[in-house]
């Protein structure tokens, strides 16, 4: 007599797909019945993607049919429906809808001040540095601080295809919020007026070829933030926090945002993780680890920390990012290893 505990074993020879572990022990059988050499078996997936729905059904119903004292097989697949407008999951990101943009990938953070701008900045250079083509996209409608960063004093010029040339800054190409404000001029963006103009980022803007897109998303995880997030065409995404940050959760709250619009998480980067001083010890002001204890936790990737130096701020004022300045030292190498680390990510 067939059992279901024939079949369930049986169906342990089904890998999920790009996967070394079975659809058993992943959790996605949830019913089986077993009546006179008829099997019936019921899985439901978390994935929206129909490639690996078909995948597991056909390879269930080849092993279930080879099992001896089984004459007939259904295998039903369930899915969740994908959200609107949203990419196949699982995996990597797709390619961006953005002709010309191969990835865009946004920075976040869960609070300010965690050197979220100084990140993106030195993430660039330091892409820039391992031969990618980058651009950065300053979205920060608070306080757009990264042509300062980078040395970038002049705005876009305009093409004669009446299209914004951005400004290039150590090889980065730069647009941002603050080129199209006058002066020290404190602005009140409404809501349509950021989304017109978040949009023209991507239509009006002659970006040419980039491998990546790095966009600095404004500080925090609300509405605006979240807004944002579904305005651009997003990859993936990076969220920067500090050790003490990560462990009062506020990195939760990154990752939830970008789950909320689906857009899949790189990593976490730990900004500011210890101080080294001048004569080489290390002092750890807000603790240490936090971001990648929070990571495991969480179950998302570690992209690297970053240590607190001196030099880090002095370059960012001077507009010259440590990778450009001082690459071969600690504080320019931290940066080219979570750079490193997030090309690996993003393939
Ligand atoms: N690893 C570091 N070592 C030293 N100084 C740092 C480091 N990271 C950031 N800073 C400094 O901390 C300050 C805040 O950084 P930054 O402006 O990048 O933060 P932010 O998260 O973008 O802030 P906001 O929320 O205001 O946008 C800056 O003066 C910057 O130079
Ligand atoms: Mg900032």
């Amino acid at each position: 007599m067939l059992t279901e505990d024939e079949v369930r074993n049986a169906l342990k020879a089904v890998k999920y797909p790009g996967y070394s572990r079975d659809v058993v022990s992943f959790g996605l059988v949830k019913e089986i019945a077993v009546r006179e050499g008829a099997v019936s078996v019921i899985m439901n997936l978390t994935s929206s993607n129909p490639e690996a729905a078909r995948q597991i059904r056909t390879e269930s119903e080849h092993v279930l049919k080879a099992v001896p004292g089984v004459n007939s097989v259904y295998v039903e697949v369930n899915q969740p429906k994908p959200p609107p407008g949203a990419s196949p999951q699982p995996g990597l990101p797709q390619q961006s809808r953005v002709p010309g943009l191969h990835r865009i990938v946004a920075i976040a953070s869960g609070k300010g001040g965690v050197g979220k701008s100084t990140v993106s900045v030195n993430l660039a250079c330091a892409l820039k540095a391992l031969g990618v083509r980058v651009g950065l996209l300053d979205c920060d409608i608070y306080g757009p601080s990264i042509p300062l960063m980078m040395g970038i004093h002049e705005k876009p010029t305009i093409s004669d295809a009446e299209k914004m040339v951005p400004p290039v800054g150590h090889g980065v190409k730069l647009m941002s919020m603050g080129f199209l404000v006058e002066g020290d001029q404190p602005v009140i963006w409404r809501g349509p007026m950021i989304m017109k103009t978040i949009q023209q980022f991507f239509t009006a803007v002659e970006w040419g070829e980039l491998d990546y897109l790095l966009v600095d998303l404004p500080p925090g995880t609300g509405d605006a933030q979240l807004t944002l997030c579904q305005t651009v065409p997003l990859d993936g995404g990076v969220i920067v926090t500090t050790p003490q940050e990560a462990s009062l959760g506020v990195v939760r709250k990154g990752i939830a945002m970008f789950q909320k619009v689906n857009v899949p998480i790189l990593g976490i980067v730990e900004n500011m993780s210890y101080y080294t001083t001048p004569t080489g010890d290390r002092v750890e002001i807000f603790g240490h680890g936090g971001g990648h204890t929070e990571a495991m936790r969480q179950n998302v990737p570690f992209l690297g920390e970053v240590p607190i130096f001196t030099e880090i701020r002095e370059a960012g004022d001077r507009g010259v990012p440590v990778v450009v300045s001082a690459g071969d030292k600690p504080p320019g190498q931290a940066f080219l290893k979570v750079g490193e680390a997030l090309r690996a990510k993003l393939g």
